[in-house]
């Protein structure tokens, strides 16, 4: 598998303040990787030192397979970034905005502009000048301006911020296009857990400063899903019935005593009902859901949705 980055033990420390603390992350192509945490979790610190513009106080960045930090510039070349607000001039439109930043990038196709603002929805208004965007252009330019010069992975911090739903709908959007149709590898901070999950194709979860887990694609779909849940009095025999009388083979033992099915759950009246005949008392039976939500708060003992309400920014 090609991993575009991977960090060692990546550190950072202000003063007293640990603010990220032996970060091992690992991004591979083709990735649309989450980096979820609260405000103050050490997000843009991480993607700072990612991108080169802090120095970590300990720790190695693996970018593209390298490691060594000699001819890292070259590297960074390969790589769009957004991680402060993306500025721009107030006077000039999206097209000059763009082309400006083509020119110093030293991009020399200059239909390369049009390109872009088409890619990024921004066409239209491609004569309008940036003082009189709405935040979600504004996101849209900077992003824009990160895929410029091409680059094969996109490190985005918080993008969506600030944005209404419409906004953020679009701006998703956006990125998956970019995964899917031009093969970009993402990687996309965020505070809102619900946002990450529609997008990321792994997520990385970030708490005080340290990297509690990542969750595959796999995990994260089981993690979404819904079961039935049954207390039954014999969890063997339950599960053979399930097995061999309904051809059920997606369920779990989740204690004893305790079935999940994940399969056929329009017909849990009929499972119950085989289960009852032959002999196996049922105790209990619900309609569950496994939710990220519920993982990420036994993860770090804070509310997700908590998160929401949160000052946005920083
Ligand atoms: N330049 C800095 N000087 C001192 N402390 C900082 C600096 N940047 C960030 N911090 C601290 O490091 C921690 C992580 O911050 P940050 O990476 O901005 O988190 P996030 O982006 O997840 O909100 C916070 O406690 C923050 O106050
Ligand atoms: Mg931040």
């Amino acid at each position: 598998m090609d991993i575009v980055l991977r960090t060692h033990q990546l550190t950072k420390r202000y003063g007293k303040k640990l603010a990220v603390s032996g970060v091992n992350m690992t991004v591979k192509r083709g990735e649309i990787y989450g980096f979820l945490g609260q405000n103050g979790a050490g997000k843009t610190t991480t993607l700072r030192m990612i991108t080169g513009m802090v120095k970590p106080t300990a720790g190695k960045i693996e970018l593209f397979g390298r490691t060594e930090e000699k001819g890292r510039h070259r590297l960074f070349r390969r790589m769009g970034t957004i991680i402060e607000t993306p500025g721009a001039y107030r006077n000039l439109t999206a097209w000059e905005n763009l082309d400006l930043h083509r020119r110093l990038m030293g991009v020399p196709e200059k239909e390369r502009v049009e390109e872009i603002l088409e890619l990024v929805g921004l066409t239209e208004a491609r004569n309008v000048k940036y003082k009189k965007f709405s935040l979600g252009m504004k996101q849209r330019l900077g992003i824009g301006r990160a895929l410029l010069h091409q680059p094969e992975f996109l490190v985005l911090d918080e993008p969506t911020n600030g944005l209404d739903p419409q906004g953020i709908m679009e701006i998703r959007q956006l990125l998956r296009d970019l995964a899917e149709k031009r093969k970009i590898t993402i990687l996309i901070s965020s505070h809102i857990l619900s946002e990450i999950q529609q997008l990321a194709t792994k997520i990385g979860i970030i708490h005080q400063g340290r990297l509690l887990e990542e969750i595959d694609y796999e995990t994260l779909q089981q993690k979404n899903r819904h079961y039935l849940q049954l207390k039954v009095s014999d969890d063997r025999r339950a599960a053979f019935l399930l097995e061999n009388r309904l051809r059920i083979a997606d369920y779990q033992v989740a204690e004893p005593g305790v079935l999940r099915v994940y399969e056929r759950l329009h017909e849990s009246a009929r499972i119950n009902r085989l289960l009852i005949e032959n002999g196996v008392d049922i105790a209990e039976a619900t309609l569950m859901r496994d939710s990220l939500e519920d993982y990420f708060i036994r993860l770090t003992g804070v509310r997700a949705n908590g998160m929401h309400s949160e000052r946005r920014g920083a």
